[in-house]
């Protein structure tokens, strides 16, 4: 009997693990640091959201541990190496949430060009204003993306019909990649220099980490508005919130922030910044697309032997 420990309370999509009897699943809903460390010494797999991070310290005190599960894309709250070096498997569900994260991104475009959150907030308000939100349309403008991966080229896709056009930059995107999307690669520089939209898909990671800081957003248009549905820290929260304050970014959607929930909440307060708890694959379809894909991998990987999905 294999005990897997659940960090979040939602089973929906599991009942092929739950119901299984070689496994023994217990619910301990986003366990502090503190409690994760004594917890993870009884259990021989976990499954883990964005919420709970297997730190080195966690790593080290786990005993038993084979498999960390993360249900969900981004494996940036779990340190791989300190994994990889006691043998545990660390596993993900690419591609889970993809459509839900194009779309969301997509929406909160619209949602800045149209000041849509603005202008419910005055109308529920009962105020009548229409001058105040007069918005710009999409059609015609330059679409910058950084990072043309799977969310980048759905992005892409579904923005080619709205006649934009799409620019990337992505290290390792092939031409081919870029071709079928219809997006031409080109440098961060022109990306900056270039888009009236910049929409964020790259992973969090040495290169990414504070890429859109004051230096680089000096680089854009006057008038440029940002979208982030990847990773908080890929953003300088306090020089965009200042960037925006200035006029110089006409302004921002946010879906990832550096401290989730934030503990430095002026890039939320600024206006003009829209802002989404961490929502862009939070749909139904995706959440159990996620779940039984997730359940599957741990089962295979503790009853046949059979790494899938492994994270490297
Ligand atoms: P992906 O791995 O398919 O694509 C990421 C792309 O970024 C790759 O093509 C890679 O080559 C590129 N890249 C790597 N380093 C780069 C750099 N320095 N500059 C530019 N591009 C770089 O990942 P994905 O599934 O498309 O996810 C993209 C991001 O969205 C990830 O950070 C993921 O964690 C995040 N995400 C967030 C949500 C959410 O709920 N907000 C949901 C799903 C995914
Ligand atoms: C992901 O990386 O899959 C998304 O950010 C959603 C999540 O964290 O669960």
């Amino acid at each position: 009997m294999y005990k897997i420990l659940m960090t979040y309370d939602n089973t929906q999509g599991l009942d092929a693990l739950i119901s299984n009897k070689e496994f023994e699943v217990e619910v301990h809903n986003k366990p502090s640091q503190e409690e994760l460390r004594e917890l993870i010494k009884d259990y021989d797999g976990i499954l883990i959201r964005s919420e709970v991070k297997i730190t080195s310290e966690i790593i080290e005190a786990a005993q038993k541990l084979k498999f960390i599960g993360r249900a969900g894309t981004g494996v940036d709250n779990v340190d791989k190496d300190a994994a990889s070096s006691k043998g545990i498997i660390v596993a993900n569900v690419p591609g889970g949430n993809t459509i839900s994260a194009a779309e969301h991104t997509i929406g909160l475009m619209l949602s800045l060009a149209r000041h849509i959150p603005e202008s419910y907030k005055s109308l529920k308000s009962k105020k009548w204003d229409r001058k105040n939100f007069v918005g710009t349309e999409l059609f015609g403008k330059t679409l910058g993306l950084i990072g043309l991966g799977r969310i980048g080229t759905e992005v892409a896709k579904r923005l080619k019909v709205f006649d934009m056009k799409i620019i990337a930059y992505d290290p390792f995107a092939g031409q081919d990649i870029a071709k079928e999307s219809g997006v031409e690669l080109k440098s961060l520089d022109d990306i900056f220099a270039q888009s009236d939209y910049i929409s964020i898909h790259s992973p969090l990671n040495d290169s990414t980490r504070g890429m859109i800081n004051a230096a680089a957003i000096k680089k854009m248009k006057d008038g440029v508005r940002i979208v982030n549905c990847a990773r908080g820290p890929v953003i300088n929260e306090q020089d965009l919130s200042e960037a925006v304050k200035s006029g110089k970014v006409a302004g921002a959607a946010i879906d990832v922030f550096a401290k989730e929930p934030p503990q430095d909440w002026t890039l939320v307060e600024t206006d003009r910044v829209l802002v989404t708890p961490h929502l862009a694959a939070s749909t139904d379809e995706a959440q159990v697309r996620i779940a039984k894909e997730i359940g599957e991998v741990l089962i295979d990987f503790f009853i046949k032997g059979i790494k899938r999905n492994v994270v490297r």
